[in-house]
């Protein structure tokens, strides 16, 4: 039951220069750490709970802490070093299944890229921007959630996080340069792999 802050695969510097070293170590050590402190403590509550009352009083704590636990280990993983500064894979979309899908139902990765930004750009307050598979029609699709709220409508294969937090210290209020730099960061091997196991359906 005891949940951990897994490491991430990669240096705290190792995103340079589209997220910086300072909001890497903030954003791991600290916020993702708060939430998968916060999750053992209310899920250690829960077990200890007797009644139905005192576990409806729970479930808010649950969900937040709970969802910013999933969907930060799930972050942690959607970034890879940039190739486009020489340090990685990250930002390089190969030729392959996932390529293809998003030529499907978005014509080019720039179309991608533009209809993902305008959509989680335009989220009031906190949450996060998604690229998600369509449990139902396998459709590749944006979505957004508000707060720490994981993806239940779709398979995660992309999640931003727009939390002022991920982006305030090196973007300031401009929201629309961090959505443009963090696209040489993404990790589409790892989007590829979560694709692949949707559309397979063996795990939604
Ligand atoms: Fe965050």
């Amino acid at each position: 039951m005891s949940n951990t802050l897994p490491p991430l695969p990669y240096a705290y510097d190792a995103l340079v220069p589209y997220i910086s070293e300072e909001i890497m170590t903030l954003h791991h050590t600290k916020h993702h750490q708060t939430y998968v402190n916060a999750l053992n403590a209310a899920e250690a509550s829960y077990a200890k709970a007797s009644t139905p009352k005192e576990r409806i009083a729970l479930q808010a704590a649950l969900k937040f802490n709970g969802g910013g636990h999933i969907n930060h280990s799930l972050f942690g993983r959607s970034l890879a070093p940039s190739a486009a500064v020489n340090k990685g894979t990250g930002g390089v979309l190969k030729d392959g299944p996932l390529k293809s899908a998003i030529e499907k139902y978005f014509g080019t990765l720039e179309n991608l890229q533009k209809q993902f930004n305008a959509t989680t750009a335009a989220i009031q307050g906190s949450g996060w921007g998604w690229l998600g598979v369509n449990p139902s029609t396998k459709a590749l699709e944006i979505t957004t959630t508000a707060n720490q709220d994981p993806l239940l409508s779709h398979a995660p294969v992309i999640g931003v996080d727009v939390w002022e937090r991920a982006f305030y210290l090196q973007y300031k209020n401009v929201k629309a340069d961090y959505l443009t730099a963090i696209w040489n960061v993404i990790n589409f091997e790892e989007a590829e792999a979560r694709y692949l196991e949707a559309v397979g359906g063996s795990k939604l």
